[in-house]
């Protein structure tokens, strides 16, 4: 019999249907999850037929997140559990450069992706080309990408990080001796990530004369002009509007949302450290300022805490990775992640360091 949190991979049916209904409950209208059970159900039945594992980042909408996947979490904790997984199939439920990291840390292995169209804006927004010409105008600088990057821009880089590492990240390199961190592409967790740690930040396309007047031995964090078209979109009038309807709220945000946002709220973090401080801090309720499927997946997995759930940002690229799709995938074993052999040797050392330091 399915327990409360997992799915039996030889559930039939009913017993499918049954633990949607109970899992969901409050969230899914039972009428949708009865026409969803069926698609579960092949899921999970041709995952064991085909030895494979479904990692589910937590941006997934919940019928998915809560039914098929065998690991859900942040982008550094679906790294690690990519780098150990013994399944011959990983299917990655998440965006395109999520299946890349895990195809280059498992390079023999098939990763699939279930939708061709699961892109990000920040990856988007950045070239191994652009990184060559940042290094040639900064040729002293130490290169940290985030890990929402292409394999391309990877290769082009000493360090990958996530948000759930970044202050880890540029700690180690501070202790190292480097001064100069050009932290790559997005411009927000990177002033987030420096604020928080009281090092100067500048965007890289700032005067000469702003770069000179920070003394060499001075650590310095630079960034690029990427953004997340989603987390850039929230603003302080917004956080202003919650807690003037909302007093109690405990506000938590992803590093990727503008400074002027992350001043007005409680508690900065990955999706990972949100998911940790409700399961830990008791508060009256908590408003999460991230995609918005996150707090429909910690209305099910915490149904004791009060999530105001807010509506109006969703990733699209995070949207197109569904049920159906990933059904799909399994079946025609599509849409494979294939990256040149050189281009996995050189992008591997970045993402091995930043999952070295966590
Ligand atoms: P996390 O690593 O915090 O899960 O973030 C990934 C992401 O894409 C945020 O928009
Ligand atoms: Fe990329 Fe933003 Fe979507 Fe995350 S939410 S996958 S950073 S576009």
């Amino acid at each position: 019999m399915p327990d409360e949190k997992t799915l039996s991979p030889i559930a039939t049916l009913d017993e499918t249907r049954q633990f949607m209904r109970r899992r969901l409950h409050g969230i899914v209208p039972e009428s949708d999850i009865d026409a969803k059970a069926q698609t579960v159900q092949a899921i999970n039945q041709l995952k064991r037929e085909k030895n494979a594992v479904i990692l589910g980042h937590n941006y997934m909408e919940p019928a998915l997140y809560s039914t098929v996947t065998d690991h859900v979490g942040d982008s550094l904790q679906l790294s690690v559990i990519a780098a150990r997984t013994d399944a011959d199939i990983i299917v990655f439920c998440g965006v395109w450069f999520m299946g890349e990291t895990a195809k280059i840390l498992n390079p023999q292995k098939t990763v699939l992706v279930p939708s061709k169209e699961a892109g990000c804006s920040l990856a988007e927004g950045i070239t191994a080309d652009d990184i060559r010409t940042l290094k040639k105008r900064f040729p002293e600088a130490v290169v940290v990408s985030y890990v929402n990057t292409y394999a391309d821009a990877k290769t082009e880089s000493d360090y990958c990080c996530t948000s759930g590492n970044a202050d880890k990240v540029l700690s180690t390199l501070i202790a190292a001796g480097h001064r100069r961190i050009l932290f790559l592409p997005d411009r927000y967790l990177a002033a987030n990530t420096a604020a928080k740690m009281g090092i100067p930040f500048l965007p890289s396309e700032a005067e000469a004369s702003a770069f000179e007047a920070v003394p060499g031995d001075q650590p310095l964090v630079i960034g690029w002009h990427g953004t997340c078209e989603v987390h850039e979109l929230f603003t302080p009038e917004q956080v202003d509007a919650i807690r003037s309807e909302h007093p109690e709220t405990v506000i938590l945000a992803h590093p990727e949302c503008p400074p002027e946002v992350m001043a007005k709220v409680d508690i900065s973090g990955s999706t990972k450290a949100m998911v940790d401080y409700i399961r830990d801090v008791e508060a009256p309720s908590y408003t999460l300022l991230t995609e918005t499927a996150m707090s429909d997946n910690l209305a099910v997995e915490f149904p004791h805490r009060n999530i105001l759930r807010l509506t109006n940002l969703r990733c699209k690229h995070m949207n197109y990775i569904t049920l159906e799709d990933t059904l799909e995938g399994l079946q025609k074993l599509q849409y494979k992640v294939e990256l040149a052999p050189e281009v996995i040797e050189k992008a591997l050392l970045p993402i091995q360091r930043m999952i070295a330091i966590r």
